[in-house]
């Protein structure tokens, strides 16, 4: 789909324009705890970890959720679904109303409203993505995004990695792979400055827009980490959400623990200062009798420039299969490696039959020299 804002409009620094979404978004109550008690979620990040569960759940109460304005933002931003022009002029003031329509935020046809992205409220911070899944008008179904280069919401992976990094207020940040800026924005406030890299040019867009939204001076650009890492600066510390998992079928486009972590290590050199960190998030599989510290000293063993390697597996993570679960053939069905009862299958057989004992999430932080 188009974005509603081509990237090259969007140097960083400039998109004044989006200043003015957050104070209206907050006016209008729209806010995590006020989105996650509405859909009935423990909290924003166990909303946004479930999300699509939730839109499900909440779909036969599209109605009442929104005769007021906090609700039909929910309908429109998190839910993904259209609302009827007469409800959203209805209920949305006629200032928020000039906001969203001014940035393109919304579609109107004839007699429906549609959102043309999603936006996540998290923490004290607001985040425009592409949505991940979209619901029809009233009824239950979703439609999962699919396609090359969609960028994803903030996701249960996103916060492991988040509250597993512990910066210092001295220190620099680069977040390769920022998608939509989530690292690198949540973690201004304890880090001297944060930049951004994405191989996606779409992802650097929204990273630039939910900085200007945000009103942080995080400047992002476009690189491949195997191939240009080059911000003009060395960092004290890089952060990896790495696109990975397990691997059932060529056509999953996940890159393996093992791939993912060497390219960060290639890539510590140039964009690290001596002695810098990284921590990065993997998925990984876990050969029988296999533990992970070891077989990560053994991908790495290699490699030059890293001194020291520190694996933090993630207990009781949605993305983990284990032990238990290959042994009973049953996958919780709150697993997000898998999209419904076939994939799970499908996942469950291809560990078999490779030996994979289990799959573990991990926060592998390494040192360079
Ligand atoms: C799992 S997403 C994480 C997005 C975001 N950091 C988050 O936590 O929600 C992985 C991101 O890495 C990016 N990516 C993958 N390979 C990359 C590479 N070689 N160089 C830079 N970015 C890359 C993808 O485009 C994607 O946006």
């Amino acid at each position: 789909m188009k974005l509603p804002w081509a990237p090259e409009d969007l140097p960083n620094a400039a998109a004044d324009r989006f200043g003015s979404l957050k104070p209206a978004l907050r006016e209008a109550g729209f806010t995590d705890d006020v989105v996650a008690r509405r859909l009935g979620a423990a909290d924003a990040i166990d909303l946004l970890s479930h999300s699509a569960m939730y839109a499900v759940y909440s779909a036969l109460d599209v109605e009442s959720l929104t005769t007021d304005t906090a609700g039909a933002l929910i309908q429109l931003f998190v839910r993904n679904g259209p609302l009827p022009r007469d409800r959203y002029e209805h209920v949305v003031s006629a200032p928020l109303a000039r906001v969203l329509e001014a940035l393109a935020l919304v579609r109107i046809d004839e007699g429906q409203v549609s959102p043309t992205v999603s936006i996540s409220p998290v923490r004290s911070l607001y985040l425009l993505s592409d949505a991940l899944f979209t619901t029809g008008p009233g009824d239950v179904a979703i439609t999962m995004a699919t396609g090359a280069g969609l960028v994803m919401p903030p996701h249960a992976s996103s916060f492991t990695l988040l509250d597993a990094i512990r910066t210092t207020a001295s220190e620099t940040l680069l977040d390769i792979g920022c998608g939509s800026g989530i690292l690198a924005l949540a973690s201004w406030t304890s880090c001297a400055s944060v930049i951004g890299i994405d191989v996606n040019p779409r992802a650097v867009a929204y990273s630039r827009v939910n900085a200007a939204v945000n009103a942080i001076p995080a400047a992002f650009t476009v690189a491949d980490m195997n191939r240009n890492p080059l911000p003009a600066e060395r960092a004290d510390r890089l952060v990896f959400n790495s696109p990975t998992g397990p691997r059932r079928s060529p056509e999953t486009g996940w890159t393996s623990a093992q791939g993912a972590l060497r390219s960060v290590v290639r890539a510590m050199g140039t964009v690290l200062v001596p002695g810098g960190t990284a921590d990065v998030l993997v998925i990984a599989e876990l050969p029988q009798g296999r533990a992970l510290p070891d077989l990560v000293d053994e991908w790495l063993a290699d490699l030059r420039g890293w001194k020291e390697v520190r694996v933090r597996e993630v207990p009781g993570s949605p993305q983990a299969v284990s032990a238990r679960d290959l042994a009973s053939g049953r996958l919780s069905p709150k697993c997000l490696l898998a999209d419904g009862p076939e994939d799970r299958a499908r996942l469950l057989h291809s560990l078999r039959v490779r030996g994979i004992e289990s799959v573990v999430p991990a926060v592998v932080s390494i040192t360079s020299v």
